[in-house]
């Protein structure tokens, strides 16, 4: 039986698919002209947006510092241990050796940070999608200098996450594995539950039923668990002296029988590739491995648009609009409260093609902004918050989506909702309210069930119910990404009042527990506290939204190129 995400996931997308690939490989966009969203900055809005600019350039400070540490993995004594002693690459250099060029979309880079059990840089390990020989694939790949590539909770959780994406926009998806196993500390966290260590190697079976191509690539320990990655793999490829493989490492072997083996003897490349056949191709050193990756994703028999030539390219680009105005004006748009927020025609004017937006019910529901519009090429639908989501806009919401999925248009959700519900204060109110909730509830419907690709950016807040008819995580958008001012919370920080059940008569008590809650809203609502957990699929800077989107939407097309996307069938077995 497929899991019931993925085989959701499978027939959302087969949907889409199969429009998609009824038209010819060489397609052309259909000529549009939207209307151009004039909406310069004014002196009416200075005063916000200063304060915006203000906030943004300290949560830009805060991204510039956490992703210097985060180039650091396990600090410089381990790097020298990777590097002189192990004579291994590092990750990085691993992965530029692998893809295209360096400029690939890196997925929660910020995953691990600030947790219970202390920072753990990128989670251990580097996801995200990029180009293998023009192939647009998935990569996990282990930073053994942070504990010699140990699984952590939240190593695993980061896996599984890159795994889904690589199912939900069908990606082929390469292993790069060098790690020791579970972190045996925190083992109770990892083993035994649906989404943990397991889990990844479930996935991996689906996903090869699926047509789903995995290819491993065995570039350091691969202890216990981590020795399944590369068995279940479609291919892999292990280097000499560098890749070993055993469920239980020599000293296991020395403390249970006492006897002494090198770790090349007991699972060394040559043992994999010439005895027990668990690996596919023997590499003498990494960069050969790499060669052999790059190779084996040649095979993989998708057939890609034709590649443009300059001339065609330079076209392109100059038919391509760009907006009207610099995404740098983003960092002011970027509210720092909700309070803070201006007209998110605003910001949708800075995203799209030459500020153009085909709105759609412009004078009905008007706290959500519906239309069409072009980024990079690409036909969107957006959905976005422009105040707080009531009856009639989450009535013109759920109108939008079934629209876009009619025809097959993805779908941008720029999410900002309100800091806390409604609150019942009479009957009529009542009555509103109630409309509203069945309004919203028929809105998460059709959000959760379109079948078109979906990304969503939180550009403010994230709060409340509201944020599940916005396509929050739990809605499966395809990518999820947050700018640094975002917050998520329940409600937001100032507004858990209303929230608070306290029996005491004394008001003093209510007011001490409300002030704490509070704080605890205030320090858990930051966008990197998200991003830490792997709530979203990382944080990005306002300025770089069009440029991610971008990608996101060709990574999502690709699937259309795909030869075969037939019914499941059964996995590759190794035999
Ligand atoms: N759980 C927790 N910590 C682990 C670990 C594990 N499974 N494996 C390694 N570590 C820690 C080490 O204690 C060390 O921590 P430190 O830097 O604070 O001293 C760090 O990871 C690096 O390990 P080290 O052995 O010094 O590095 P290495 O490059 O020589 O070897 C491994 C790395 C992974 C090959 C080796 O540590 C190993 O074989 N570990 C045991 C793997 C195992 O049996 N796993 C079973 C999991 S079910």
């Amino acid at each position: 039986m497929y899991p019931s995400f993925a085989r959701m996931a499978e027939q959302h997308q087969r949907c889409f698919f199969r429009h998609m690939s009824c038209t010819s490989n060489r397609r052309r966009a259909m000529r549009s002209s939207f209307p151009v969203l004039h909406l310069p900055l004014q002196a009416i809005h200075q005063h916000v947006y200063e304060a915006n600019l203000r906030n943004s350039t300290a949560c830009h400070n805060k991204y510039t510092e956490l992703r210097k540490k985060l180039t650091k993995g396990g600090g410089d004594n381990a790097i020298a241990r990777h590097t002189q002693r192990n004579k291994k690459l590092l990750v990085r250099d691993r992965l530029s050796l692998l893809l295209d060029d360096e400029d690939f979309l890196e997925l929660s880079p910020f995953a691990g940070l600030g947790l219970p059990y202390g920072d753990i840089p990128s989670a251990g390990c580097l996801t995200g999608v990029g180009k293998i020989n023009g192939l647009w694939c998935v990569f996990i790949a282990n930073d053994a200098t942070i504990k010699g590539g140990t699984a952590y909770p939240i190593t695993v959780k980061k896996q599984l996450r890159a795994q889904e994406v690589a199912i939900q926009n069908r990606l082929p998806c390469v292993y790069l594995v060098d790690s020791g196993g579970a972190f045996l500390p925190l083992q109770s966290e990892i083993f035994p539950d649906k989404n943990q260590g397991g889990r990844t190697f479930y996935n991996e079976a689906i996903m090869s039923a699926m047509k789903i191509p995995q290819v491993s690539v065995v570039c350091g320990s691969c202890t216990a668990g981590g020795a399944y990655i590369p068995t279940m793999a479609e291919e892999a490829v292990m280097v000499h002296r560098i890749g070993t493989m055993f469920l239980g490492g020599p000293p296991l072997v020395k403390a249970a029988t006492g006897e002494e083996v090198t770790p090349e003897d007991l699972g060394g490349a040559r043992l994999h590739a010439e005895v027990s056949g668990c690996v596919d191709h023997f590499a003498w050193e990494e960069k050969e491995a790499f060669e052999y990756t790059r190779n084996i994703i040649s095979t993989l028999n998708f057939t890609l648009p034709e590649e443009e030539d300059d001339e065609e390219k330079t076209k392109r680009k100059k038919e391509e609009e760009k907006p009207l105005y610099s995404s740098e004006e983003l960092l002011g748009l970027a509210p720092r409260s909700y309070n803070h927020s201006l007209d998110v025609k605003m910001v949708i004017s800075r995203l799209t093609d030459g500020s153009r937006f085909q709105e759609f019910k412009a004078c009905f529901g008007t706290t959500l902004i519906t239309g069409f519009a072009k980024i990079h090429g690409h036909l969107v639908g957006i959905v976005a918050n422009n105040g707080q989501l009531s009856y009639k806009s989450a009535l013109k919401g759920s109108h939008f989506v079934q629209l876009c999925d009619q025809r097959d248009v993805p779908l941008l959700f720029l999410q900002n909702t309100a800091p806390s519900a409604a609150l019942t204060l009479s009957s009529t109110q009542a009555e509103m309210n109630s409309n509203c909730l069945k309004a919203q509830g028929s809105m998460m419907s059709a959000v959760a069930c379109a079948s078109v690709p979906k990304i969503t950016v939180v550009i403010g807040g994230c709060h409340g119910a509201d944020s599940y008819a916005m396509c929050g995580r739990s809605f499966d958008p395809n990518f999820l990404f947050v700018w640094p001012n975002a917050r998520v919370s329940l409600a937001a920080a100032g507004h858990v009042g209303a929230l608070l059940h306290c029996h005491s008569d004394q008001e003093e008590e209510r007011r001490n527990m409300e002030n704490h809650l509070n704080r605890t809203f205030e320090e858990e609502s930051s966008a990197f506290f998200s991003s830490g957990r792997l709530w979203d699929d990382g944080v990005i800077l306002p300025q770089d939204t069009r440029r991610v989107l971008g990608d996101c939407l060709n990574i999502i097309q690709q699937q259309q190129y795909q030869l075969s996307t037939e019914k499941p069938r059964s996995p590759l077995l190794r035999i």
